[in-house]
């Protein structure tokens, strides 16, 4: 108590005596400074004065700052004249805008033209029961949408929490060693496991198998996959066709379906035993709810497990975004893809979650990386995480056993009227032979449309259908009925129903194992509880809804309320991906007029929506790429050309696509080496397939001679493949065809308002020029792409669909003119914020007129050497002033790359200059040894309340210097949850599932080493 006693004490004095006066602030007109309606009739809510965050009054006096009097003459000094575009290629009379209200009646009328038929179609995709709590507090929560990968822990240990318990939900029901916290989609996810299995053999064994139950969008991007690596990909029956011993000489890994997509629960342990006996790896594609109630295939012998998380509470949405998830065993952990989310603890010893194996991420492996996994699909993962919280085991086993009941009733009721059912052992899925009964399939299906109903389209001479947590008696009495009509049987009702008296399951194959045993699945299952637990969590993080984000290449801008409410509507979430054609014409005209806008904004002639992030859009781009030169007879052509300060996916993804990856250097000055391109374009020119080139680079500079490189690679046959997230520097100025590129992919999470939910979604469609237009992707069930199309590169025929809806409506309700006054600001606050912090910092990069990109580049190595100080300390201490630190160490290790975008208004920028300035002085102390070097405000940041408020205090600098450095923090303050995490002892001691009951008991989780692997490895063997 005395603690805190001192603490209010020292916060009513004042206390902020050495932070200096906040600058002073022009007056904030707000809305009173945007331009007046055209007339009468015009709309008062136009989106652009909400979304741009500067008014009119705040721009001028940017733009005075930096000694201009109009946005054009500065536009004219920031972005190169040769590369610019007439204003009229993206404007209002191209892409007219929508007020707020005009857009949600918009949607609302497309919303109509979805027919929301109930679908039993399955493959992996369920009609989900949304819990409303998780639906209202999570998925349309901005505290949860808005914040960013977890790169910061320590004021993001309520989403790391979250994904823990995802990845324990996982490794549990699966019964895996380790998880990972979600990969993209399960088609991509059984991709990943396929590579696995080949590099685990350093491409010395090169078949992989693939059962043919697996679902047909996986098998398709499986097809992709193997392309790149060169992985022969055969499908057949695993269970007969792996006898060969030529087959069984070159096997890496075998792919199967537990339940198979017709629904048939086969027993693979035999399988397993004989595949490991090959030395390959056994991957199955099951399914979380059958787990339930099938036995796990950790328990059978499966090396790698993964599947599609969705149906535990994320609505269908016309295919995405949903969780894939993917675990294996503890020997294969370090090549495993994607995030993984373990437990360390901070300086004090205090338990805290943060990002494990980083050193195998493609930020740091670049083209050695296992995977080029970034962005994945966090925000999903933490829905089914949570649906698990809610239901708790005992729950999830009473959904399962229901919905296997009823699928059972349906086998046994319409095998009475004449229909075989293929399979006799199953969990929730059936394929019925219909001959002998009606004419073909056709006569049952047009029966099943007639009653608002779509069944699985198999042949002519099979149906199949799935069950979910949704279904209902009435809706299994209207199923049946749909088959009796067919076969013009008299209809039945609810009374004529009766339970099946056994299971469909296999004695040997049921589940007898415990799962979820864990404290956190087991207390949070009223609906208070829950509550509070999701808002116990949400407080541990900061997101937009605090303050800025201001990482650079990855524009967090606002994710406005309005481009967000369509998607959780009915019409748009309940659909299933594979709905007839004239279910989903609402979906089709937003996805048609998608389209159509990003190709003007890019100035690209086709696109496709597919890719479900930016790495997913770089490989799907030069897969494309290399189709393309395939076409023209030149498939030799495998060198890529890859600049040095690129995004760690842009070599990985080349490799995905078979490319071989040539570096080319940069100037200090973060220009590209043009005389490096050249001759290393020179040298390969008869191998050249691509140079990957981000525009404006990635030190935040338009780099003069962009169409010049362009040209250097087109004269040597290359393609040039754009890097398209930093596309918001460009909208309306330049594009990338301008630029001199072929194919770009856009960053949608980024650029396009989709909020980066925690870790993902995102969605990363790829723009391409004519030629390139008949490769653009296909899909094995709706038709997508072009006449040379290559295979999909994700499960669903439009990735992520509905979260296209945010971003199609974020372009209509700014507009044309928006989007580029949008980009307008976005320059003008980096080179604002530019202005004020040089003088303090050292401004890495600016052009020969002084100006920046919409990013910029800030070197602290001066203080390393004068102090010991690191990126990492101004970062932590960065948290102490309630801001989330810009992108650290990247592209330069001694750097921060700021970026503000469009949506913050002067005042927050100013804010977040005033805290850096501060954090300078803070520096100035330690380097004139006011401070000591070792012992900090800036080596001991952040400061959790928890060390504020001790008992013992004994640094030498204040509480309150240490708590609220600046004035305004005495009102609005964040804390970070823990102190700065130790992340070597965390990998030293991989610990990725929550606490165990027993641990529990034990009221510690130190020592305690449980479902969770044991490490006992190095990190220096990573
Ligand atoms: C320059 C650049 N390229 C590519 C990517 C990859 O995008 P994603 O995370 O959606 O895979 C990023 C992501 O931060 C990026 O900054």
């Amino acid at each position: 108590m005395a603690v805190f006693r001192n603490l209010c004490a020292l916060i009513s004095k004042n206390i902020i005596h050495h932070a200096r006066p906040v600058q002073m602030r022009i007056p904030s007109r707000g809305l009173a400074t945007a331009k007046a309606p055209s007339s009468l009739f015009a709309s008062l809510d136009t989106f652009s004065d909400r979304h741009i965050g500067p008014d009119d009054h705040e721009v001028s006096h940017m733009l005075a700052q930096l000694g201009y009097d109009s946005m054009d003459a500065f536009v004219a000094d920031t972005v190169p004249e040769k590369i610019r575009v007439p204003s009229t290629s993206v404007s209002n009379e191209s892409i007219p805008a929508l007020s707020e209200s005009e857009l949600l009646q918009r949607a609302k009328e497309l919303g109509k033209e979805n027919k929301p038929f109930k679908s039993y179609i399955g493959m992996g995709y369920h009609n989900a029961v949304v819990p409303p709590v998780i639906l209202r507090n999570i998925m349309e929560s901005p505290a949860w949408y808005t914040p960013y990968t977890p790169y910061q822990p320590e004021i993001a240990q309520g989403r790391l929490e979250s994904l823990v318990n995802f990845q324990t939900m996982v490794m549990s029901l699966t019964s895996m060693d380790i998880a990972n916290a979600s990969l993209l989609d399960e088609s991509t996810a059984a991709a990943e496991g396929m590579v696995m299995a080949f590099t685990g053999t350093n491409g010395k064994k090169r078949t992989f198998f693939a059962d043919n139950g697996v679902s047909p969008q996986t098998i398709a991007v499986l097809k992709t996959r193997a392309k790149g690596f060169g992985i022969n990909l055969v499908v057949g029956d695993a269970l007969a066709d792996l006898k060969d011993d030529a087959l069984q000489a070159d096997l890496c890994g075998v792919l199967v379906q537990y339940p198979d997509v017709n629904g048939a629960v086969k027993d693979f342990s035999g399988l397993a035993e004989s595949v490991h006996a090959t030395g390959a790896l056994l991957v199955c594609a099951t399914d979380l709810l059958a787990l339930t109630m099938l036995k796990p295939p950790g328990e059978w012998g499966a090396d790698i497990v993964l599947g599609n998380s969705a149906r535990f509470g994320v609505p269908a949405g016309y295919g995405g975004p949903h969780a894939a998830f993917f675990a294996c065993t503890d020997k294969l952990k370090r090549k495993m893809p994607g995030r993984l989310i373990g437990r360390s603890r901070d300086v004090n010893g205090k338990p805290a979650y943060r990002l494990a194996l980083q050193t195998r991420e493609q930020h740091i492996r670049r083209e050695k990386a296992t995977s080029n996994i970034c962005t994945s699909q966090a925000l999903l993962a933490n829905m089914a995480a949570m649906y698990a919280v809610y239901h708790g085991p005992v729950n999830l086993q009473r959904i399962a056993q229901k919905v296997h009941g009823f699928t059972h009733i349906i086998k046994n009721t319409v095998e009475g009227f004449g229909y075989k059912a293929v399979t006799a052992q199953f969990f929730d899925t059936l394929s019925f032979d219909v001959s002998g009964v009606v004419k073909d399939a056709e006569a049952v299906h047009s029966s099943a449309l007639a009653a608002g109903i779509n069944l699985r389209r198999i042949d002519d001479r099979h149906v199949g259908l799935t069950l979910d947590e949704s279904v209902g008696t009435e809706d299994i009495v209207t199923l049946i009925n749909v088959f009796a009509s067919a076969a013009s049987r008299p209809p039945i009702s609810a009374s004529d129903l009766a339970a099946a008296q056994e299971i469909a399951i296999p004695e040997n194959l049921r589940r007898t194992s415990k799962f979820l045993p864990h404290p956190v699945f087991n207390a949070h299952h009223s609906e208070t509880e829950m509550l509070r637990y999701i808002y116990h969590l949400q407080s541990k993080d900061l997101g937009l809804t605090h303050a800025m984000i201001p990482l650079g290449s990855c524009t967090m801008k606002l994710n406005s309320t309005s481009s967000m409410i369509p998607l959780t509507w009915p019409e748009f979430a309940n659909i299933h991906p594979f709905a007839p054609k004239d279910q989903v014409k609402g979906y089709e005209q937003v996805i048609k007029e998608l389209e159509s806008y990003l190709c003007k904004i890019t100035g690209f002639h086709a696109c496709s929506l597919q890719p479900n992030s930016g790495a997913a859009g770089e490989y799907a781009g030069l897969s494309v790429i290399r189709a393309y030169h395939e076409s023209r007879g030149e498939g030799h052509r495998d060198i890529c050309l890859i600049p040095v300060s690129a995004h760690g996916t842009n070599p990985a993804s080349a490799v995905m696509a078979g490319l071989k990856v040539v570096p080319v250097k940069t100037h200090a000055d973060g220009n590209l080496d043009l005389e490096d391109l050249k001759a290393k374009a020179k040298k390969h020119k008869d191998k050249l397939a691509a140079f990957m080139i981000t525009y404006p680079s990635t030190f935040g500079v338009f780099e003069h001679g962009v169409q010049d490189a362009c040209k250097i690679i087109h004269d040597n046959g290359g393609q040039v493949y754009l890097d398209g997230a930093n596309l918001n520097a460009q909208i309306g100025l330049t594009n990338p065809a301008t630029c001199g590129g072929d194919v770009c992919h856009m960053n949608l999470h980024k650029t396009f308002a989709i909020p980066h939910g925690g870790g993902g979604p995102g969605v990363g469609p790829i723009c391409v020029a004519e030629h390139l237009a008949p490769f653009l992707p296909s899909h094995p069930i709706v038709p997508t792409g072009g006449d040379k199309a290559i295979n999909a590169v994700a499960a669903a025929p439009y990735g992520s669909a509905s979260i296209l809806l945010i971003s199609w409506a974020y372009i209509k309700m700014l507009g044309g003119s928006g989007l580029s006054e949008a980009s307008k600001v976005a320059l003008l606050n980096a080179n604002y914020m530019a202005h004020r912090l040089s003088g303090h910092y050292t401004l890495r990069y600016k052009n020969g007129k002084g100006r920046v990109a919409h990013e910029l580049l800030i070197d602290l190595a001066e203080f390393d050497k004068a102090a010991g100080l690191k990126v990492n300390d101004f970062a932590k201490r960065l948290q102490d002033y309630g801001f989330h630190p810009p992108t650290c160490s990247w592209p330069i290790s001694t750097c921060m790359l700021i970026e503000p975008t469009e949506s913050e208004t002067l005042e927050e920028i100013d804010r977040f200059c005033d805290a850096m300035i501060q954090i300078r002085k803070e520096a100035e102390d330690i380097i004139t040894g006011k401070q000591p070097k070792d012992n900090n405000v800036l080596k001991n940041a952040p400061h959790p309340i928890s060390v504020i408020a001790a008992e013992e205090w004994n640094r030498p600098y204040s509480r309150q210097t240490a708590a609220y450095p600046m004035p305004w923090l005495l009102e609005r303050k964040f804390w970070p949850t823990v102190s700065r995490i130790d992340d070597a002892y965390g990998d030293l001691n991989l610990i990725v599932s929550t606490i165990t009951l027993r641990q529990a008991d034990f009221g510690t989780d130190e020592g305690l080493q449980c479902d969770c692997p044991s490490v006992e490895e190095s990190a220096s063997s990573l």
